[in-house]
């Protein structure tokens, strides 16, 4: 519903909020700063204080955002975005440390992976991929679901020694929910007593069929602690992969998503972005969420600083105004003038949302004590 506090509507009429409540309340209208006027009435409101109304739909704002691609548009080949999923502790940093011939797991925390990890590696055969670690940890749901929706195939990890469990489970439906492949991928096949048949027997029943079963489900038995059979699980994302024919336009203004973001004391906000198209550069000038701000800085996941990004690229950036939110659209824009109105019109529907959301909260509780 189109709806607008006192507070927003006197920063749009460039007026102080104590003279509007005034004005208000001479029209008869007892309100406070915080309380929400429906668009109509809020209209009729100002036209009667003598300003001109003009309403910015979210139509207004959004379209055209993303510009559509030119009808000259060169799409290329661009390297598949792989989520790595499963249930808690069964190996899945531990499998990209061993891809990546990194140590992530030793300087986690408990050995718990808390956000969502971006990286990208080069195989053996020199293609490229993208890989996208998430936690196992029941409380990050939100996050495995917005790490699927940024994907183009996910990887589902089982411990051979531990078979199905809940986070395995719900990394299929994410998988599903997102349309997107899913490759098995049976790890910890060097514990003694590790049985990688029944694991996949067991996945029978979340109608998951895999190859070796007779079904078309990719599967690789794999050891991350011994580094067997890693190749396998390389080829089978590149066969995957392959038969998806990823593009993207290289030659636009970059959008894609915001994998996570944090305000760092010295750097200010640190945002890890993924470029789905275009080339992000230095300089650009980029609104994600309902923040904004110009490029300042691109560098990989190690710190190493990067001229630009490129399709599938994860990219650390420098010089948002403000932390967005995981899962956010980031977008280039042509001008700051653009990137504030888009950041600005954002943010004043989040806050009028959650305004709505506790002015309804309120009233509910005032007539549950009537
Ligand atoms: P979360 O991020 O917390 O969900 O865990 P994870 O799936 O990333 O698991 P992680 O890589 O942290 O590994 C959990 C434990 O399993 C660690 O102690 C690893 O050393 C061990 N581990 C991982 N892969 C293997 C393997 O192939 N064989 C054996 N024996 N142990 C493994
Ligand atoms: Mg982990």
């Amino acid at each position: 519903p189109d709806i607008i506090t006192v507070a927003d509507l006197a920063s749009r009429m460039a007026m102080r909020q104590t003279d509007l409540i005034k004005e208000l309340m001479k029209q008869g209208h007892m309100v406070t700063a915080n309380n929400t006027l429906d668009a109509d009435t809020a209209q009729l409101i100002v036209e009667d204080m003598g300003h001109s109304v003009k309403r910015v739909s979210e139509a207004d704002v959004e379209e055209g955002l993303i510009a559509p691609d030119r009808a000259d548009a060169a799409l290329k080949p661009r390297p598949p975005v792989v989520t790595i999923m499963g249930h808690v502790d069964h190996g899945k940093t531990s499998l990209l440390d061993a891809i990546r011939k990194a140590n992530v797991v030793s300087g986690e925390a408990g050995g718990i992976t808390q956000h969502i990890g971006a990286y990208q590696i080069e195989a053996p055969s020199g293609d490229k991929i993208t890989f996208l670690d998430t936690p196992g940890h029941a409380a990050f749901t939100a996050m495995r679901a917005r790490g699927a929706n940024v994907t183009d195939i996910v990887v589902v990890v089982v411990a051979a020694d531990d078979s199905v469990m809940p986070q395995t489970e719900e990394a299929i439906s994410h998988a599903r929910a997102a349309g997107v492949p899913m490759i098995v991928a049976v790890n910890k096949i060097d514990v003694p007593g590790a049985d990688p048949n029944k694991v996949k027997t067991d996945l029978l029943r979340y109608e998951v069929q895999v190859e070796s079963m007779g079904g078309d489900i990719q599967d690789v038995e794999v050891s991350a602690l011994k580094k067997t059979n890693l190749d396998g699980l390389l080829d089978a994302i590149a066969l995957q992969a392959e038969f998806l024919e990823l593009t993207a336009n290289a030659d636009r203004e970059a959008y894609g998503s915001v994998v996570e973001a944090k305000l760092d004391k010295g750097r200010g906000t640190v945002a890890t972005f993924l470029v789905q198209a275009g080339t992000l550069k230095r300089g650009d000038i980029v609104v994600a969420g309902s923040e904004w701000g110009k490029v300042r800085a691109l560098s990989d996941e190690n710190g190493k600083p990067m001229k630009e990004a490129l399709p599938s690229q994860p990219v650390e950036i420098l010089g948002l105004g403000g932390v967005p939110e995981p899962g956010d659209q980031f977008v280039v824009v042509e001008s700051e003038a653009r990137a504030r109105e888009v950041a600005e019109y954002r943010a004043r529907v989040k806050r009028e949302k959650q305004n709505a959301q506790s002015a309804g909260t309120s009233l509910e509780q005032m007539m549950a004590q009537l």
